[in-house]
Protein backbone atom coordinates (compact mmCIF):
# COMPACT_ATOMS: atom_id res chain seq x y z
CA UNK A 1 0.00 0.00 0.00
CA UNK A 2 1.73 3.64 -0.72
CA UNK A 3 -0.18 6.39 0.05
CA UNK A 4 -3.09 5.88 -2.06
CA UNK A 5 -5.84 7.66 0.30
CA UNK A 6 -5.75 11.07 1.30
CA UNK A 7 -8.70 11.68 3.89
CA UNK A 8 -9.28 15.40 5.33
CA UNK A 9 -10.01 16.02 8.75
CA UNK A 10 -11.70 19.03 9.89
CA UNK A 11 -11.18 21.18 13.16
CA UNK A 12 -13.89 19.83 15.84
CA UNK A 13 -15.82 21.58 18.60
CA UNK A 14 -16.41 19.07 20.42
CA UNK A 15 -16.55 14.55 21.08
CA UNK A 16 -19.59 13.41 22.04
CA UNK A 17 -21.56 9.89 21.42
CA UNK A 18 -20.88 5.89 21.67
CA UNK A 19 -18.54 3.80 20.41
CA UNK A 20 -17.98 0.05 20.40
CA UNK A 21 -14.96 -1.51 18.91
CA UNK A 22 -13.97 -4.60 17.01
CA UNK A 23 -12.37 -7.58 18.68
CA UNK A 24 -8.61 -6.91 19.90
CA UNK A 25 -5.87 -7.22 17.59
CA UNK A 26 -3.55 -8.71 19.64
CA UNK A 27 -6.34 -11.56 21.08
CA UNK A 28 -7.58 -12.07 17.78
CA UNK A 29 -4.59 -13.04 16.19
CA UNK A 30 -3.70 -15.20 19.12
CA UNK A 31 -7.23 -17.12 19.32
CA UNK A 32 -7.13 -17.52 15.54
CA UNK A 33 -3.59 -19.23 15.80
CA UNK A 34 -4.67 -21.48 18.82
CA UNK A 35 -7.67 -22.71 17.43
CA UNK A 36 -5.94 -23.59 14.51
CA UNK A 37 -3.93 -25.48 16.59
CA UNK A 38 -6.17 -26.85 18.85
CA UNK A 39 -8.55 -29.91 18.28
CA UNK A 40 -12.64 -29.56 17.36
CA UNK A 41 -14.14 -26.10 16.46
CA UNK A 42 -13.88 -22.72 17.91
CA UNK A 43 -16.01 -19.96 17.36
CA UNK A 44 -14.57 -16.47 17.52
CA UNK A 45 -16.98 -13.71 18.04
CA UNK A 46 -16.10 -9.65 17.31
CA UNK A 47 -12.69 -10.65 15.66
CA UNK A 48 -10.62 -7.91 14.48
CA UNK A 49 -11.62 -6.48 11.45
CA UNK A 50 -7.97 -5.49 10.74
CA UNK A 51 -5.94 -6.69 7.67
CA UNK A 52 -3.39 -7.86 10.26
CA UNK A 53 -5.78 -10.52 12.05
CA UNK A 54 -6.76 -11.04 8.01
CA UNK A 55 -3.21 -11.81 7.49
CA UNK A 56 -2.94 -14.85 10.29
CA UNK A 57 -6.15 -16.48 9.08
CA UNK A 58 -4.35 -16.58 5.42
CA UNK A 59 -1.51 -17.98 6.91
CA UNK A 60 -3.45 -20.53 8.97
CA UNK A 61 -5.58 -21.17 5.82
CA UNK A 62 -2.66 -21.85 4.11
CA UNK A 63 -1.03 -24.52 6.80
CA UNK A 64 -4.49 -26.30 6.29
CA UNK A 65 -6.74 -25.28 9.07
CA UNK A 66 -10.22 -24.55 7.30
CA UNK A 67 -12.39 -21.78 8.80
CA UNK A 68 -15.23 -19.65 7.44
CA UNK A 69 -16.36 -16.01 8.40
CA UNK A 70 -19.38 -14.67 9.27
CA UNK A 71 -19.71 -11.27 8.80
CA UNK A 72 -23.35 -10.85 9.44
CA UNK A 73 -23.42 -11.94 12.96
CA UNK A 74 -20.45 -9.38 13.26
CA UNK A 75 -17.34 -10.80 12.55
CA UNK A 76 -17.59 -14.54 13.35
CA UNK A 77 -14.49 -16.52 12.60
CA UNK A 78 -15.53 -20.77 12.58
CA UNK A 79 -12.14 -22.60 13.00
CA UNK A 80 -11.63 -26.39 12.34
CA UNK A 81 -8.95 -27.20 14.33
CA UNK A 82 -6.29 -29.51 13.43
CA UNK A 83 -4.23 -30.28 16.26
CA UNK A 84 -0.96 -29.51 16.64
CA UNK A 85 0.26 -31.04 12.95
CA UNK A 86 -0.64 -28.99 10.42
CA UNK A 87 -0.03 -28.82 6.41
CA UNK A 88 2.77 -27.89 4.76
CA UNK A 89 2.04 -24.78 2.81
CA UNK A 90 1.82 -24.75 -1.10
CA UNK A 91 3.56 -21.07 -0.66
CA UNK A 92 5.25 -18.75 1.18
CA UNK A 93 2.61 -17.18 4.11
CA UNK A 94 1.76 -14.02 3.81
CA UNK A 95 1.99 -11.83 6.75
CA UNK A 96 1.02 -8.42 5.29
CA UNK A 97 2.52 -5.84 7.44
CA UNK A 98 1.64 -8.00 10.85
CA UNK A 99 4.96 -8.23 12.94
CA UNK A 100 2.59 -10.25 15.24
CA UNK A 101 1.88 -12.50 12.27
CA UNK A 102 5.24 -13.61 11.53
CA UNK A 103 6.86 -13.62 15.07
CA UNK A 104 4.18 -15.54 16.56
CA UNK A 105 3.45 -17.89 14.04
CA UNK A 106 7.17 -18.62 13.48
CA UNK A 107 6.83 -20.83 17.10
CA UNK A 108 4.03 -22.89 15.71
CA UNK A 109 5.98 -23.94 12.62
CA UNK A 110 9.02 -24.24 14.10
CA UNK A 111 7.59 -27.14 15.53
CA UNK A 112 6.26 -28.56 12.55
CA UNK A 113 7.94 -31.49 10.32
CA UNK A 114 8.10 -29.21 7.21
CA UNK A 115 9.90 -26.33 5.90
CA UNK A 116 7.84 -22.57 5.74
CA UNK A 117 8.63 -19.45 4.30
CA UNK A 118 6.91 -16.48 5.93
CA UNK A 119 7.05 -12.93 3.99
CA UNK A 120 5.72 -9.81 4.82
CA UNK A 121 5.48 -6.42 3.01
CA UNK A 122 7.94 -3.76 2.64
CA UNK A 123 7.96 -2.50 5.96
CA UNK A 124 7.94 -5.81 7.50
CA UNK A 125 10.34 -6.60 5.98
CA UNK A 126 12.45 -4.27 7.24
CA UNK A 127 11.82 -5.06 10.87
CA UNK A 128 13.93 -7.21 13.13
CA UNK A 129 13.40 -10.82 13.79
CA UNK A 130 16.55 -12.15 15.13
CA UNK A 131 14.34 -11.91 18.45
CA UNK A 132 12.62 -14.87 17.60
CA UNK A 133 15.56 -16.42 15.50
CA UNK A 134 17.68 -16.97 18.17
CA UNK A 135 15.53 -18.67 20.63
CA UNK A 136 13.84 -20.46 18.17
CA UNK A 137 17.11 -21.68 16.61
CA UNK A 138 18.06 -22.83 20.21
CA UNK A 139 14.86 -24.89 20.35
CA UNK A 140 16.35 -26.79 16.93
CA UNK A 141 14.69 -25.13 14.56
CA UNK A 142 16.57 -24.28 11.38
CA UNK A 143 16.14 -20.54 10.28
CA UNK A 144 17.63 -18.64 7.21
CA UNK A 145 16.72 -15.02 7.31
CA UNK A 146 18.10 -11.69 5.35
CA UNK A 147 20.53 -10.54 7.56
CA UNK A 148 17.98 -10.87 10.79
CA UNK A 149 14.73 -9.42 8.43
CA UNK A 150 12.20 -11.71 6.84
CA UNK A 151 11.82 -13.67 4.77
CA UNK A 152 12.15 -16.43 7.32
CA UNK A 153 12.57 -19.84 5.69
CA UNK A 154 11.80 -21.69 9.04
CA UNK A 155 12.90 -25.84 8.70
CA UNK A 156 10.58 -27.48 11.97
CA UNK A 157 11.92 -29.93 14.12
CA UNK A 158 10.83 -31.73 17.32
CA UNK A 159 12.06 -28.50 19.33
CA UNK A 160 14.00 -28.77 22.92
CA UNK A 161 12.53 -27.36 25.84
CA UNK A 162 14.80 -24.17 26.46
CA UNK A 163 15.36 -21.58 29.63
CA UNK A 164 15.56 -17.97 27.93
CA UNK A 165 15.64 -14.54 29.16
CA UNK A 166 14.51 -12.24 26.84
CA UNK A 167 16.79 -8.89 26.44
CA UNK A 168 13.89 -7.22 24.69
CA UNK A 169 10.30 -6.45 26.60
CA UNK A 170 8.42 -8.26 23.57
CA UNK A 171 4.79 -9.69 24.33
CA UNK A 172 4.88 -10.94 20.63
CA UNK A 173 8.71 -13.21 21.36
CA UNK A 174 6.78 -14.51 24.45
CA UNK A 175 4.00 -15.80 22.72
CA UNK A 176 6.16 -17.06 19.93
CA UNK A 177 8.20 -19.02 22.47
CA UNK A 178 5.33 -20.04 24.41
CA UNK A 179 3.59 -21.84 21.34
CA UNK A 180 7.12 -23.38 20.29
CA UNK A 181 6.97 -24.54 24.30
CA UNK A 182 4.16 -26.52 23.13
CA UNK A 183 5.84 -28.43 20.47
CA UNK A 184 9.15 -28.98 22.91
CA UNK A 185 10.59 -31.88 24.84
CA UNK A 186 10.36 -30.99 28.48
CA UNK A 187 9.44 -27.65 29.90
CA UNK A 188 10.22 -24.54 28.81
CA UNK A 189 10.86 -21.52 31.03
CA UNK A 190 10.91 -17.80 29.37
CA UNK A 191 11.78 -14.93 31.60
CA UNK A 192 11.12 -11.23 29.99
CA UNK A 193 12.91 -8.77 31.36
CA UNK A 194 9.73 -6.05 31.78
CA UNK A 195 6.12 -6.80 32.19
CA UNK A 196 4.37 -7.21 28.67
CA UNK A 197 0.79 -8.02 27.91
CA UNK A 198 -0.18 -11.31 28.87
CA UNK A 199 -2.93 -12.49 26.31
CA UNK A 200 -0.80 -15.52 24.92
CA UNK A 201 -0.75 -16.94 28.67
CA UNK A 202 -4.77 -16.00 28.88
CA UNK A 203 -4.87 -18.11 25.87
CA UNK A 204 -3.31 -20.73 26.26
CA UNK A 205 -5.04 -21.21 29.05
CA UNK A 206 -8.54 -20.31 27.66
CA UNK A 207 -7.53 -23.38 25.22
CA UNK A 208 -6.89 -25.61 27.89
CA UNK A 209 -2.75 -25.89 28.59
CA UNK A 210 -1.47 -25.50 31.81
CA UNK A 211 1.26 -23.13 33.04
CA UNK A 212 3.20 -21.91 35.38
CA UNK A 213 3.69 -18.12 35.92
CA UNK A 214 6.04 -16.66 38.83
CA UNK A 215 6.73 -12.75 39.16
CA UNK A 216 10.22 -11.73 38.98
CA UNK A 217 9.92 -8.36 40.52
CA UNK A 218 9.29 -6.51 37.44
CA UNK A 219 8.50 -9.20 34.78
CA UNK A 220 7.23 -12.76 34.45
CA UNK A 221 8.47 -16.28 34.15
CA UNK A 222 6.51 -18.35 32.56
CA UNK A 223 6.60 -22.34 32.26
CA UNK A 224 5.06 -24.01 29.53
CA UNK A 225 5.11 -28.08 29.37
CA UNK A 226 5.40 -29.70 25.81
CA UNK A 227 2.95 -31.70 24.36
CA UNK A 228 -0.16 -30.27 25.47
CA UNK A 229 -3.07 -30.98 23.45
CA UNK A 230 -5.18 -27.80 23.60
CA UNK A 231 -9.36 -27.96 22.57
CA UNK A 232 -11.56 -25.36 20.55
CA UNK A 233 -13.55 -22.40 22.56
CA UNK A 234 -16.57 -20.39 21.87
CA UNK A 235 -15.05 -16.83 22.67
CA UNK A 236 -16.48 -13.42 22.43
CA UNK A 237 -13.35 -11.10 21.86
CA UNK A 238 -13.31 -8.21 23.57
CA UNK A 239 -12.92 -4.30 22.09
CA UNK A 240 -9.28 -3.36 20.98
CA UNK A 241 -8.38 -0.90 23.55
CA UNK A 242 -5.59 0.39 21.88
CA UNK A 243 -8.10 1.64 18.91
CA UNK A 244 -10.34 3.10 21.63
CA UNK A 245 -6.99 4.72 22.47
CA UNK A 246 -8.05 7.18 19.75
CA UNK A 247 -10.85 8.59 20.83
CA UNK A 248 -10.08 8.65 24.47
CA UNK A 249 -7.35 11.15 23.39
CA UNK A 250 -9.99 12.73 21.13
CA UNK A 251 -12.29 13.25 24.37
CA UNK A 252 -9.42 14.36 26.07
CA UNK A 253 -9.00 17.31 23.72
CA UNK A 254 -12.21 18.87 25.13
CA UNK A 255 -13.55 19.96 28.35
CA UNK A 256 -17.11 19.30 27.47
CA UNK A 257 -16.55 16.05 25.62
CA UNK A 258 -18.56 13.29 26.49
CA UNK A 259 -17.62 9.32 25.27
CA UNK A 260 -19.40 5.89 26.26
CA UNK A 261 -17.27 2.92 25.50
CA UNK A 262 -18.77 -0.93 26.01
CA UNK A 263 -17.48 -4.07 25.56
CA UNK A 264 -13.39 -3.03 25.60
CA UNK A 265 -11.02 -5.10 27.20
CA UNK A 266 -9.47 -4.17 30.19
CA UNK A 267 -6.64 -6.38 30.76
CA UNK A 268 -4.50 -4.50 33.35
CA UNK A 269 -1.41 -4.97 31.22
CA UNK A 270 -2.84 -3.36 28.74
CA UNK A 271 -5.08 -0.15 30.43
CA UNK A 272 -2.11 1.38 32.00
CA UNK A 273 -3.29 4.44 29.05
CA UNK A 274 -6.78 4.68 31.51
CA UNK A 275 -4.43 5.40 34.36
CA UNK A 276 -2.58 7.78 32.30
CA UNK A 277 -5.17 9.95 30.70
CA UNK A 278 -6.70 9.88 34.38
CA UNK A 279 -3.35 11.18 35.89
CA UNK A 280 -3.77 13.72 33.32
CA UNK A 281 -7.62 15.26 33.75
CA UNK A 282 -9.90 12.96 32.20
CA UNK A 283 -12.49 11.67 33.98
CA UNK A 284 -13.06 8.11 33.17
CA UNK A 285 -15.25 5.60 35.01
CA UNK A 286 -15.36 2.09 34.60
CA UNK A 287 -19.53 1.45 34.68
CA UNK A 288 -19.27 -2.67 33.89
CA UNK A 289 -16.76 -5.19 34.29
CA UNK A 290 -16.59 -8.41 33.36
CA UNK A 291 -14.41 -11.79 32.79
CA UNK A 292 -14.52 -13.54 29.64
CA UNK A 293 -12.11 -16.68 28.80
CA UNK A 294 -9.74 -14.93 31.33
CA UNK A 295 -9.82 -11.29 30.05
CA UNK A 296 -11.44 -8.36 31.58
CA UNK A 297 -14.12 -6.56 30.00
CA UNK A 298 -15.57 -3.03 30.30
CA UNK A 299 -17.49 -0.59 30.07
CA UNK A 300 -16.32 3.41 30.60
CA UNK A 301 -17.82 6.37 30.29
CA UNK A 302 -15.48 9.30 29.73
CA UNK A 303 -15.45 13.59 30.51
CA UNK A 304 -12.87 15.77 29.63
CA UNK A 305 -11.14 18.43 31.39
CA UNK A 306 -8.08 20.23 31.22
CA UNK A 307 -4.91 17.87 30.43
CA UNK A 308 -2.03 18.70 32.67
CA UNK A 309 1.09 17.20 32.36
CA UNK A 310 2.52 13.52 32.12
CA UNK A 311 5.97 11.67 31.90
CA UNK A 312 6.57 8.30 30.41
CA UNK A 313 9.06 6.05 30.69
CA UNK A 314 10.26 2.33 32.26
CA UNK A 315 7.94 0.11 32.69
CA UNK A 316 5.55 2.68 31.42
CA UNK A 317 6.69 2.81 27.87
CA UNK A 318 6.41 -0.98 27.34
CA UNK A 319 2.97 -1.04 28.87
CA UNK A 320 2.11 1.98 26.40
CA UNK A 321 4.50 0.97 23.66
CA UNK A 322 0.87 0.81 21.25
CA UNK A 323 -0.67 3.89 22.25
CA UNK A 324 2.19 6.38 22.88
CA UNK A 325 1.99 7.95 19.04
CA UNK A 326 -1.32 9.27 20.28
CA UNK A 327 -0.56 10.50 23.60
CA UNK A 328 2.12 11.99 22.18
CA UNK A 329 -0.12 13.44 19.08
CA UNK A 330 -2.05 15.61 21.85
CA UNK A 331 1.17 16.27 23.65
CA UNK A 332 1.31 20.42 22.57
CA UNK A 333 -3.05 20.29 23.84
CA UNK A 334 -1.69 19.87 27.52
CA UNK A 335 -0.62 22.42 29.99
CA UNK A 336 2.85 21.51 30.86
CA UNK A 337 3.66 18.36 27.90
CA UNK A 338 4.33 15.18 27.43
CA UNK A 339 7.99 13.76 27.69
CA UNK A 340 8.63 10.44 26.42
CA UNK A 341 11.54 8.25 27.70
CA UNK A 342 13.08 4.26 26.98
CA UNK A 343 10.89 3.94 23.99
CA UNK A 344 13.21 2.80 21.26
CA UNK A 345 11.00 -0.02 20.11
CA UNK A 346 8.97 2.63 18.47
CA UNK A 347 11.86 3.08 15.97
CA UNK A 348 11.25 -0.47 14.90
CA UNK A 349 7.35 -0.95 14.42
CA UNK A 350 5.43 -0.39 11.35
CA UNK A 351 7.01 2.85 11.34
CA UNK A 352 10.03 5.09 12.55
CA UNK A 353 7.03 6.04 15.20
CA UNK A 354 9.43 8.63 16.93
CA UNK A 355 10.78 10.26 13.97
CA UNK A 356 7.23 10.06 12.08
CA UNK A 357 5.61 11.79 15.02
CA UNK A 358 8.48 14.69 15.60
CA UNK A 359 8.31 15.22 11.52
CA UNK A 360 4.04 15.64 11.58
CA UNK A 361 3.83 17.23 14.62
CA UNK A 362 6.57 19.80 12.88
CA UNK A 363 4.51 20.29 10.04
CA UNK A 364 1.87 21.18 12.20
CA UNK A 365 4.16 23.91 13.56
CA UNK A 366 4.76 22.28 17.09
CA UNK A 367 8.24 22.38 19.15
CA UNK A 368 9.13 19.17 19.46
CA UNK A 369 12.52 17.79 21.12
CA UNK A 370 13.56 13.99 19.17
CA UNK A 371 15.64 11.93 20.91
CA UNK A 372 17.12 8.49 20.41
CA UNK A 373 14.74 6.75 22.72
CA UNK A 374 11.72 9.35 23.08
CA UNK A 375 10.31 12.94 22.31
CA UNK A 376 9.89 15.65 24.59
CA UNK A 377 6.69 17.96 23.80
CA UNK A 378 6.42 21.05 25.22
CA UNK A 379 2.31 21.92 26.20
CA UNK A 380 0.24 24.82 25.51
CA UNK A 381 1.03 24.74 22.17
CA UNK A 382 -1.56 26.24 19.36
CA UNK A 383 -1.26 23.50 15.98
CA UNK A 384 -2.34 24.48 12.41
CA UNK A 385 -3.72 21.73 9.85
CA UNK A 386 -1.19 20.49 7.24
CA UNK A 387 -0.31 18.25 4.67
CA UNK A 388 0.88 15.13 6.92
CA UNK A 389 2.00 11.44 5.86
CA UNK A 390 1.02 8.34 7.51
CA UNK A 391 4.44 6.79 6.67
CA UNK A 392 2.09 3.54 6.25
CA UNK A 393 1.80 2.75 9.73
CA UNK A 394 -1.92 2.64 10.98
CA UNK A 395 -1.24 4.27 14.36
CA UNK A 396 0.34 7.40 12.78
CA UNK A 397 -2.58 8.17 10.23
CA UNK A 398 -5.04 7.76 13.57
CA UNK A 399 -3.03 9.21 15.47
CA UNK A 400 -2.98 12.65 13.41
CA UNK A 401 -6.30 12.26 12.87
CA UNK A 402 -7.05 13.20 16.82
CA UNK A 403 -4.24 15.93 16.82
CA UNK A 404 -5.90 17.48 13.51
CA UNK A 405 -9.20 18.17 15.67
CA UNK A 406 -7.72 20.83 17.63
CA UNK A 407 -5.80 22.41 14.90
CA UNK A 408 -6.46 25.34 13.36
CA UNK A 409 -7.64 24.56 9.80
CA UNK A 410 -7.81 21.39 7.64
CA UNK A 411 -5.54 18.71 7.84
CA UNK A 412 -4.70 15.97 5.13
CA UNK A 413 -3.20 12.76 6.02
CA UNK A 414 -1.77 11.18 3.36
CA UNK A 415 -1.66 7.25 2.98
CA UNK A 416 -4.52 7.16 5.53
CA UNK A 417 -5.74 3.88 4.09
CA UNK A 418 -2.97 2.18 6.09
CA UNK A 419 -5.57 2.83 9.16
CA UNK A 420 -7.50 -0.44 7.98
CA UNK A 421 -4.07 -2.71 9.35
CA UNK A 422 -5.95 -2.44 12.67
CA UNK A 423 -9.42 -0.68 12.08
CA UNK A 424 -11.09 -0.46 9.02
CA UNK A 425 -14.11 2.03 10.24
CA UNK A 426 -11.58 4.36 12.47
CA UNK A 427 -12.52 7.81 9.96
CA UNK A 428 -16.13 7.01 9.59
CA UNK A 429 -16.10 6.09 13.55
CA UNK A 430 -14.05 9.75 14.05
CA UNK A 431 -16.53 11.30 12.03
CA UNK A 432 -19.70 9.70 14.23
CA UNK A 433 -18.51 10.50 17.45
CA UNK A 434 -16.97 14.60 16.51
CA UNK A 435 -19.17 17.79 16.68
CA UNK A 436 -18.53 20.90 14.38
C1 LIG B 1 1.90 -7.03 20.44
C2 LIG B 1 2.99 -6.63 21.15
C3 LIG B 1 3.69 -5.37 20.88
C4 LIG B 1 2.81 -4.41 20.12
C5 LIG B 1 2.14 -5.03 18.96
C6 LIG B 1 1.28 -6.20 19.40
C7 LIG B 1 1.30 -8.34 20.77
O1 LIG B 1 4.84 -5.64 20.12
O2 LIG B 1 3.56 -3.29 19.70
O3 LIG B 1 1.32 -4.09 18.31
O4 LIG B 1 0.16 -8.62 20.34
O5 LIG B 1 1.96 -9.11 21.45
P1 LIG B 1 6.20 -6.18 20.79
O6 LIG B 1 5.90 -7.48 21.39
O7 LIG B 1 7.18 -6.30 19.67
O8 LIG B 1 6.57 -5.11 21.77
Amino acid sequence: MKNEVQVIVRPARNVRGTVRLPGDKSISHRYAMLAGIAEGSSRLENYSTGADCASTLGCMRALGVAWERNDKDGNVIEVQGRGLSLNGPASALDCGNSGSTMRMLSGIVAGQDFTSEMVGDESLSRRPMARVITPLSAMGAQIASRGGNPPLRITGATLKAIDYIMPVASAQVKSCLLFAGLFADGETRIEEPLRTRDHGEIALRAFGAKLDHASNGTGNVVRIRGGQRLRGIEARIPGDLSSAAFFLCAAALFRGSQLTVSGLLMNPTRARLLDILMQIGLRISVTQLDEIHGELVGSLQVEGATLTQATIAGADSAALIDEIPVLAAIAPYTEHGIEIRDAKELRVKESDRIAAVASNLRLMGAQVEEREDGLKIPGQQTLHGAELDSFGDHRIAMAFAVAALRAAGETLIRGAESAAISYPAFFQTLEEITER
